[in-house]
């Protein structure tokens, strides 16, 4: 069934108890499972994160990741049900990511799935990545407030380390990919750039913290506004970066690194900021969602956070980065709607959400 046969929200009733769904996310060097209730309260989150292993590569090694999810994936997903005091069978069903994202890790989430869904008889949901970064805003801790739901149709901007899409979202699971990056997604780019600086990885965390002791406008970097369309590119971008690095170099002046790295980050923030207001603009909606990795990004936080015209919904920091609560809250809504998979799910390594 396409999600487009649905009749949008009506098939998601919010008043409903919806369910209580374990979710496992092995898309890219993080290894999760959590268990979410009705789509909006985090009953456990456990991630195990492969940054220190894949530091010394200075970015994610496939072969690495996939080999580390195979000895990560069962402690997790024991720990994910520990964590939630509940056992396989007080659970509604299995969601776990299909795609997009690193075929080698994909299949070990995938499998764990298949196996917890055979032996405890419960349904099983493939997930698309990008959705369960959508639905992270509608999430809280056990015990924590309940933040206000998004209104639909909103507008979304997901920034991540391999996407960066503008989102029309008219209902729950209803949407139109207005545009999307045409190179680099915007967290790639701080990787590249914190890459060029020398300043580790990942990027985005080491540009924002040297960008804190920078001068914004210190270096005047070009912004590809690609009037006319909901697309992005970062590329030139890190190329006018490199360019003013190697000149500094020869000019043997001392690389001021915050500087340059202030510069860089206004110029994602600015491009990020703006064509997502210009298409809420042009789509009437009355509110943006930010998500992804960079939706941890101050500078972008600040920026969203001080619009008055539009109710701005971004994840708390805990739940920008790659987890498994956001799998688990997107698989809530659609085990509602009456989405199921069957144990021939194959992994969709390049699975669009133009495709849901
Ligand atoms: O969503 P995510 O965890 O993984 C993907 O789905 O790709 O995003 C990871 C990306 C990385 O590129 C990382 O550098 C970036 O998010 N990131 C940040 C920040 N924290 C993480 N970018 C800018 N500022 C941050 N504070
Ligand atoms: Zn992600």
């Amino acid at each position: 069934m396409s999600v487009n046969e649905l009749d949008g929200n009506s098939q998601v009733n919010l008043d409903q108890p919806l369910a209580r769904i374990l979710g496992i996310e092995s898309s890219c060097d993080e290894t999760a499972a959590a268990v979410v209730e009705n789509g909006r309260v985090i009953l456990s989150s456990a991630v195990a994160s492969q940054v220190d292993l894949h530091a010394q590569f200075g970015g994610i090694f496939p072969e690495v990741a996939s080999r580390q999810h195979i000895l990560s994936i069962y402690p997790i997903v024991d720990q994910a049900l520990k964590d939630a005091h509940l056992r396989l069978t007080d659970l509604d069903g299995i969601a776990v990511t299909r795609g997009p994202g690193l075929p080698g890790s994909l299949v070990v989430g995938i499998n764990m799935a298949k196996g917890l869904a055979i032996g405890s008889g419960l349904p099983l949901l493939g997930i698309n990545h990008l959705e369960g970064h959508l639905y992270s805003p509608w999430l809280a801790e056990d015990g924590q407030d309940l933040p206000e739901p998004p209104n639909f149709p909103l507008l979304a901007l997901i920034v991540s380390g391999g996407h960066s899409e503008l989102i029309l979202m008219k209902e729950h699971l209803v949407y139109e990919r207005l545009g999307g990056t045409l190179d680099d997604a915007a967290g790639e780019a701080f990787d590249k750039v914190a890459r060029l600086l020398e300043l580790g990885y990942p990027g985005g965390p080491a540009i924002q913290k040297a960008a804190e002791d920078g001068d914004p406008s210190r270096f005047d970097f070009p912004r590809a506004w690609l009037e006319d369309t909901y697309d992005f590119s970062f590329s030139g971008l890190k190329t006018a970066v490199l360019r003013t690095v190697q000149d500094l170099e020869k000019s043997r002046s001392k690389l001021p690194k915050e500087d340059l790295a202030a510069s860089f980050q206004a110029a994602v923030v600015e491009v990020l900021y703006k064509k997502t207001i210009m298409a809420a603009e042009e789509f009437e909606t009355s509110d943006i969602l930010v998500a992804g990795g960079v939706s941890a990004n101050q500078a972008l936080r600040k920026k969203f956070k001080s619009l008055r015209k539009y109710r701005v919904h971004i994840p708390p920091l805990s739940l920008c980065t790659d987890n498994a609560a956001m799998i688990a809250g997107a698989g809530c809504f659609r085990f509602q709607a009456g989405f199921r998979d069957n144990l021939e799910m194959d992994a969709a390594p390049t699975w669009s959400l133009a495709d849901l």
